[in-house]
């Protein structure tokens, strides 16, 4: 009698949860980043199977990135809020079921390890500063303020930057000052890019490129 109760609540308990929020099967998500959706090309052709990305084609490393972002960017893309020509034909086939799905798969993957600094030892004191303090007399906050404790990302809405790939930081921090990335709540990110001396962007894109990432809350 008891054993049925408590299935019972269970049952009701996953029922409840399942209404307030749809949730994605990275099994399912695997077929998708192997297939693609149907017209473009498959994820893993750019991102990879495990997500790593590729630095020097500025191809986004999604492994490890929290999934509800990941799931906000490939929305971001098919309403037009984010534009990518190279990225959008990829996705606009992706059925909101879909979109959670490739995003809880690339979300638990683990993330890997992070590729050995280029940059010269001042660059990369550079762009520690800019990274964990910012430059208060040109008002730029320090990063870590949004993106969370060693840049590691803070819940859905700041991704973790620290391990994301150099060149795809300069590429999208240069897209926000041209107006070209405009999807970012409340201009949070415009606003920063905008002050950011060419020097400094490009000394915070390789002091974070540089940096081992660790995975969003729920991934691996
Ligand atoms: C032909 C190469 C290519 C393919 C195939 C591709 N992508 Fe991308 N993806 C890119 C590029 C390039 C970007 C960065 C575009 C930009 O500047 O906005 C990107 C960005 C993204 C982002 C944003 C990441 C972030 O950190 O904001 C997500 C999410 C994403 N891709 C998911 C996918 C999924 C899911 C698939 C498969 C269904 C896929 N991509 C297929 C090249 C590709
Ligand atoms: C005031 C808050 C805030 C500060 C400070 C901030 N960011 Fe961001 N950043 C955001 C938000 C919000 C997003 C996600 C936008 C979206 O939803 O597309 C973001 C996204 C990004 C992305 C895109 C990541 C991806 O996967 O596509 C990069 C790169 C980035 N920020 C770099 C930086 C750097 C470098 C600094 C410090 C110089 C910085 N940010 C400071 C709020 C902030």
């Amino acid at each position: 009698m008891l054993k049925r109760y408590w299935r019972l609540t269970l049952a009701s308990a996953l029922l409840v949860s399942g209404a307030v929020q749809a949730q994605g099967v990275a099994a399912n998500g695997q077929q998708i980043v192997m297939q693609g959706d149907g017209s473009g090309a498959p994820c893993l052709a750019c991102h990879g199977m495990d997500g790593a990305g590729n630095n020097l084609a500025s191809f986004p490393r999604l492994a490890g990135l929290d999934a509800e972002y990941i799931a906000k960017q490939i929305r971001d893309y098919n309403s037009g809020k984010r534009v990518s020509v190279v990225m959008q034909p990829n996705v606009d086939n992706l059925t909101e079921q879909q979109i959670l799905d490739v995003a809880a798969y690339y979300a638990s993957q683990p993330v890997p390890k992070v590729e050995a600094a280029t940059a010269d030892a001042e660059v990369m004191a550079l762009g520690e500063k800019i990274a964990k303090r910012g430059d208060w007399n040109n008002y730029i906050p320090a990063c870590e303020s949004c993106h969370g404790p060693d840049n590691q990302g803070m819940g859905v809405s700041f991704p973790g930057i620290a391990g994301q790939h150099a060149n795809y930081i300069k590429q999208q921090l240069n897209a926000w000052r041209s107006g070209e990335r405009h999807n970012d709540p409340n201009q949070l990110m415009t606003g920063v890019a905008e002050r950011l001396s060419e020097q400094q962007l490009e000394a915070v894109a390789a002091y974070l490129g540089a940096q081992q990432a660790v995975a969003a809350e729920g991934g691996q």
